[in-house]
């Protein structure tokens, strides 16, 4: 059997059905693979800054690194602009909606949320724009952590003369995040706050 024997999945067969499903666990091991390469595009897509998406995305991650952030942070910093590619107007959304699976409640919240906190960087210079959107969220138990994320590691991340890490530095540590058993409690941890920053990496 190569593919499936119907036309219209309400016709599917048993035998169909499982077949697909091991395609799909199949396809689902390449996920990490799959988000590498989508980040290698973003480097073309948002011209203007002084460095690429892909660098700004690269410089992040190092950043969070370098302050000592564990996996999930890092690798949530790594890919929060991952949407800009295909959902520019909720890239935020849809670069928490690839990690919530896999990182940490926390994480996926700081990611769904950045768009907001990082309009205090610049809401005041556009018309119409609302630069405190994000006390929209105030008293959320993560409003100190989005707060932190974007001072410490987005909106600092457009430096073309920061010693970014290489994108491959980081490629193991996104294999793990998405190797991972999906919404498994253990890494989800609600409500767990883990800080962003501590014993700071060389
Ligand atoms: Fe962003
Ligand atoms: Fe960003």
């Amino acid at each position: 059997m190569d593919r499936v024997s119907f036309t219209r999945m309400k016709d599917g067969t048993k035998e169909d059905y499982e077949f697909l499903n091991e395609h799909e666990i199949d396809h689902t091991k390449h996920t990490a693979k799959r988000l590498l390469k989508a980040l290698v595009d973003l480097d073309k897509s948002l011209s203007g800054y002084q460095i690429t998406r892909l660098g700004h995305s690269v410089q992040s991650a190092s950043r969070a690194w370098r302050d000592g952030a564990d996996t999930d942070w890092v690798v949530a910093a790594l890919l929060h602009d991952i949407g800009d590619i295909y959902a520019p107007y909720n890239h935020d959304e849809y670069a928490a909606t690839i990690l919530k699976p896999f990182v940490r409640e926390q994480c996926t919240w700081v990611v769904e949320k950045h768009g907001d906190f990082q309009m205090l960087y610049y809401g005041q210079h556009l018309e119409g724009a609302d630069q405190h959107k994000r006390e929209r969220h105030r008293g959320h138990p993560y409003f100190d952590d989005c707060a932190e994320f974007c001072e410490r590691w987005d909106q600092a991340s457009f430096d073309p003369d920061y010693d970014d890490l290489p994108l491959d530095f980081f490629a193991p540590m996104v294999e793990e995040v998405f190797a991972r058993t999906p919404y498994d409690p253990d890494v989800i941890r609600p409500g767990v706050r883990v800080p962003l920053t501590t014993e700071p990496r060389a």
